[in-house]
């Protein structure tokens, strides 16, 4: 890759300032600073300082966000905020993994890993998400039965068994659920499909990843190294599962 990219996206600055760095001789590549922005960089290979620092080249980035009401799950919108406003790293490359409705809260990871996200989002590998809901209705031990049984929302087949906990059953009831798939407001059409309105929703947990409680909604943090080995192991821990199936 370009050593000015590369640095531009190991936050030393904007591409601007990187090439006045590189200019000033600021930048070294294998002990020169004789280098230009353009020069085709291994950053795996080759030895990159900043300043005397030397710079890891770290190939990917992955983000928790406290997805906030009141924002898509896009890359760019041309009427609303996008959760990738809210991460202000400079890789381009970060997508969203998954989505969650405009006015759903909760747990969002954002990374530039291309195989985890893939891994994390395919149908076939049933990763868990747990969301907590306010239902406009009153949540029954019947509805967990029916979600448990799998539901008509209205495509092909039934929803998978999804566990549905009841916190407070009222004319206003308040429910954990638990779903291994990703249809399209699923959640909402659950509990459309036993007569319920869901009127608040916030994912908690992702595969082995749970929302940071010190987060508020908009703030974000990098996963911790155990999050993304876990994240990992939940892929390998299902590829092991079926080769020994
Ligand atoms: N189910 C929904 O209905 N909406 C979401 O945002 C996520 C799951």
């Amino acid at each position: 890759m370009r050593l000015d990219k590369l640095l531009v996206e190991m936050q030393i600055g904007s591409r601007s300032e990187v090439k006045k760095y590189i200019k000033n001789g600021l930048v070294t590549v294998d002990g020169t600073n004789k280098v230009k922005p353009e020069q085709q960089i291994d950053p795996f290979e080759q030895k990159i300082t900043f300043k005397g620092k030397e710079i890891t080249y770290q190939e990917y980035e992955y983000y928790m966000l406290y997805k906030p009401a009141d924002c898509v799950t896009a890359r760019t919108d041309a009427l609303h905020k996008t959760v990738m406003e809210y991460i202000e790293s400079k890789r381009k490359d970060l997508s969203p993994v998954g989505r969650l409705d405009i006015d759903t809260e909760g747990l969002l990871l954002i990374t530039n890993d291309g195989k985890l996200s893939h891994n994390l989002l395919s149908p076939t590998k049933h990763v868990k998400k747990v969301y907590e809901a306010d239902i406009e209705g009153c949540v029954t031990k019947e509805d967990c039965f029916a979600f448990a049984n799998g539901l008509d929302i209205g495509d092909d087949t039934l929803t998978k068994p999804a566990e549905l906990e009841i916190i407070e059953s009222g004319e206003f009831s308040k429910i954990r659920i638990t779903i291994t798939e990703g249809r399209y407001h699923q959640v909402k059409r659950m509990f459309q499909a036993v007569g319920k309105k869901v009127v608040f929703l916030k994912r908690l947990e992702m595969g082995s990843l749970c929302l940071d409680k010190d987060l508020k909604p908009g703030e974000y943090r990098s996963l911790t190294k155990q999050e993304i080995m876990n994240l990992q192991e939940d892929d390998y821990a299902y590829e092991h599962k079926r080769r020994n199936f």
